[in-house]
């Protein structure tokens, strides 16, 4: 049975769909903390640079592979060589564990909302926004509740299909999305005492400049633009023939860094007038745990809390739908399965893990079944901090690595350059500098990123 392909209905669209694929907790959650653990201003020119010189290049490879191919990441892979059919495997197991968490971050993201939806009451504990969340998290089935229902929207828009189910919803969340932002900065560069944050931003002390710096914003790129993983192949599949993908990956990685930097202007700020600079150090629980306590603590706060989880939410959702259809799109082209059915079928397996996920932070030890004895609790299982490492660290460099290599040396910069070009030729200088960073610059980087996390026993 040939069914006709799926094709975005505009350019617009499609930048929006993709943009709302990159553009998610990396952005909003992650990025304003690493801008605070790497010293400022010089991690924010370091993450501009990379974008620029890496993340734009590899995006660019993956989506023409995609729109050579017409087919999902293994599919593509496997059409223009089936030696490395394994390639596009990588890429889909990364996504399959990134959405198994990601759903459950979604769903603390949705609890947050309902919080402060019904007046931000966060109980009389001594730190009581640390013991709101932490009591949160160590229930065995609330969470997971929340994370089942991030994971059935999901569904339902991955299910509706390509351009009337995604590109309709990122057509009116991203703008929407990025509006709330915007309000959220001007609240935070108004705020009395904003200055010294801003100043901590805006400058760029030499001495910031380390490996350090530069091995986290090469992995906060990949992962913030949604490369490695073959997503931008998913979605470059659905591109049409003669739309630009040049222009299309420049509008996707700007939208990208934009979004990333004013969510730094919206949250940095305000937790330097009410923390202090060592509020940025909170890593991890930071949106669940520092930032209601930032929000406690000026006026019109609970209003801005409610704000910012509602364009948490937003963004989080457009991620995690690019993650299930490249997913879903791999089932449903390889075992002929309708789109419903592939999703079904990828959700039981995810929601067991998320499920796996949830309850390694979670206090079970009330839980005792006859044949199964939980007095120890799952807390015991690190998985959640595996899981993460797992992604971030090795599968996704390991990717974009694969990625690069493929199209570099075994399918071939001219043919990948050939593709690109069916829009119209580009001058020759910049088809040999991409040429060259695809086959020598980015591999060389990734391999060195690899190299240090793994290399220091953060892998
Ligand atoms: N880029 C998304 C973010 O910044 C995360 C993501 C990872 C999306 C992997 C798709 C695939 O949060």
């Amino acid at each position: 049975m040939h069914q006709k392909r799926s094709q975005w209905a505009s350019n617009v669209g499609f930048i929006l769909a993709a943009a709302g694929s990159a553009v998610g907790l990396g952005n909003i959650w992650k990025f304003p903390g690493k801008v605070g653990a790497y010293g400022g201003g010089a991690f924010i020119l370091c993450y501009i640079i990379i974008v620029a010189l890496i993340g734009f290049p590899v995006m660019l490879a993956e989506l023409s592979i995609g729109r050579r191919t017409q087919k999902n990441v293994i599919g593509a892979f496997r059409q223009l060589d089936k030696r490395f059919t394994f390639v596009g495997g990588i890429g889909v197991l990364t996504l399959f564990v990134i959405m198994s968490y990601y759903s459950i971050v979604g769903g603390w993201v949705m609890k947050y909302i309902w919080v402060y939806a019904s007046g931000a009451h966060f109980g009389a504990a001594a730190n009581p926004y640390q013991t709101y969340f932490a009591d949160f998290i160590a229930k065995p089935v609330e969470p997971l509740l929340w994370g089942a229902a991030f994971l059935l929207l999901c569904i339902y828009v991955v299910v509706k299909g390509v351009s009337s189910g995604i590109e309709r919803v990122s057509k009116v969340l991203m703008p929407a999305l990025f509006l709330l932002l915007l309000a959220c900065v001007i609240r935070a560069v108004t705020l009395p005492g904003a200055k010294e944050g801003l100043a901590f931003m805006l400058t760029i002390r030499p001495e910031s400049f380390n490996g350090n710096t530069l091995v986290g914003a090469l992995g906060q790129a990949f992962f913030s633009l949604s490369v490695g993983m073959g997503i931008m192949v998913t979605y470059g599949s659905y591109v049409p023939k003669d739309d630009h993908l040049v222009k299309s990956a420049v509008s996707i990685c700007a939208l990208d860094t934009m979004v990333a930097i004013l969510a730094a202007f919206a949250i940095i700020p305000v937790v330097f007038v009410t923390l202090g600079a060592e509020g940025l150090g909170m890593g991890g629980g930071f949106a669940f745990m520092a930032l209601p306590e930032v929000f406690a603590g000026f006026p019109g706060g609970k209003l801005f809390g409610l704000v910012f989880f509602i364009l948490l939410f937003f963004a989080a959702l457009t991620s995690a739908i690019s993650i299930l259809e490249s997913c879903v799109a791999f089932i449903s082209e390889e075992f002929h399965f309708s789109r419903l059915k592939s999703t079904i079928a990828l959700s039981v397996p995810m929601t067991v893990l998320s499920a796996g996920y949830s309850l390694s932070q979670s206090d079970a030890r009330g839980i005792k079944l006859p044949w199964l004895d939980f007095s120890q609790g799952f807390t015991m299982l690190p998985m959640n901090t595996v899981m993460e490492k797992f992604t971030d660290n090795l599968m996704i460099p390991l990717g974009a690595l694969a990625f690069c290599l493929f199209v570099g040396w075994v399918w071939g910069t001219k043919n990948a350059v050939e593709e690109i070009e069916s829009e119209g030729r580009y001058p020759m200088v910049m088809r040999i500098t991409w040429s060259f960073i695809v086959r020598f610059l980015a591999p060389l980087v990734i391999a060195v990123i690899l190299y240090f996390t793994l290399g220091r026993g953060e892998g």
